[in-house]
């Protein structure tokens, strides 16, 4: 089996060099994006290998089925940029669930300690040999109240971790989880309460930009927003408007709703186009990560070895543990978990 490997970086080849040998697989790195353009760079192989950036459209799907290609393998978990109704019965499309919940929950939490105490802008002063405290307070943690939405396998690893910090926690999440000892509330009475705000749900048409204007206006003004899933749960434009009156502690981001144009790639030597990011990034209180969270050694082991794991399982004609199809998704589930069939 020949792969397309799509936005293929530096720090992919070395993972899946690693095991690629161990599958008998051959990878063609390919360092653009997937999209309509360079869908034609597949052509040969059996199948593409994506990120959280490729575009995976109807077109895309009609083209890379037409030339025999017969998988899509995302090395994510979010899979908001599949169209999964145009590749049901033409392509098989798996993802790689959880890689590690540490790895995110563990990177939300550095967000939230370099925003809190600012530690960036501590580093950015002393590096110049500014040894000036002045506007580098922060508060305790302890004894505040954290509002985590969604409480999966990464909000529910963040709620350890603030426990541990001493923090009161309170959680939304719309399939509350029965065996925990969270307390659930309203997602106005989180936006209400919460002196931090850790978002770990997915984005879904439902969570489209639910941090919006009306949300912020509910939140304390020294409220510290953190957001590692998907940067579309936040509108932009309103959170900046909030930012600007002042309205909001701090920011964490980890994920920008216009980030496939500049996140995973070095734009320093350019004049950036987009107003929003470059304003985001001025505000003192903000701090911007390139969608790294997931970014661990443990984690890209993981990503590796169950791509690879999940085309061995297509090759052998095995259930495909890790597909994913527009039955699964849009329409409360597809039953192929518990008849271990595939989706088609
Ligand atoms: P999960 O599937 O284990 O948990 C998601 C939770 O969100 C579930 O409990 C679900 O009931 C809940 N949820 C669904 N709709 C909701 C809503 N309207 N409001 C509140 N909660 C809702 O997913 P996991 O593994 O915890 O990942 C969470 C998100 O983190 C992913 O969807 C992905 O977008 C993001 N992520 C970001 C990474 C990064 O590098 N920045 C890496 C991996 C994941």
């Amino acid at each position: 089996m020949k792969i397309a490997f799509f936005d293929a970086k530096p720090y992919d080849k070395v993972w899946f060099d690693n095991y690629v040998v161990e599958y008998g697989y051959k990878i063609k790195y390919i360092d653009s994006r997937l999209s309509l353009e360079t869908t034609i760079l597949a052509k040969g192989c059996d199948a593409v290998c994506v990120f959280v950036n490729d575009t995976v459209t109807k077109q895309v799907i009609d083209e890379l089925a037409g030339m025999g290609i017969k998988c899509v393998l995302l090395r994510c978990a979010g899979f908001n940029n599949v169209d999964f109704e145009a590749s049901y019965k033409k392509l098989h499309v798996m993802r790689v669930p959880a890689y590690s919940p540490y790895a995110v929950a563990e990177y939300a939490c550095a967000l939230l300690l370099s925003v809190n105490r600012k530690t960036h802008r501590a580093y950015a002063r002393t590096r110049d040999y500014n040894f000036n405290i002045n506007g580098l307070v922060g508060m305790d943690l302890h004894g505040k109240t954290a509002g985590i939405v969604g409480t999966g396998k990464i909000g529910r690893i963040m709620i350890d971790i603030l426990r541990g910090f001493g923090m009161n926690i309170i959680a939304f999440d719309p399939f509350p989880a029965k065996d925990s000892d969270i307390q659930f509330v309203s997602l106005n009475e989180l936006w209400e309460q919460s002196d931090v705000i850790s978002i770990h749900c997915p984005l879904t048409p439902e969570t489209h930009h639910m941090v919006n204007a009306d949300a912020l206006e509910k939140m304390k003004d020294t409220a510290i927003l953190i957001n590692t899933s998907r940067g579309a749960l936040v509108d932009t434009a309103a959170l900046i408007e909030a930012v600007k009156n002042r309205k909001i502690g701090g920011v964490g981001l980890d994920v920008y709703e216009e980030e496939d144009d500049y996140f995973f790639e070095d734009r320093s030597n350019e004049i950036l186009d987009d107003e929003a990011l470059v304003r985001l990034m001025s505000f003192p209180n903000v701090l911007v990560t390139s969608h790294q969270a997931f970014f661990t050694q443990e984690a890209m082991q993981a990503i590796a070895r169950t791509t690879l794991d999940n085309l061995q399982r297509f090759e052998r004609g095995e259930f495909l543990l890790n597909e994913i199809c527009y039955q699964c998704e849009d329409k409360g589930g597809c039953d192929r978990e518990k008849k271990r069939v595939n989706c088609f």
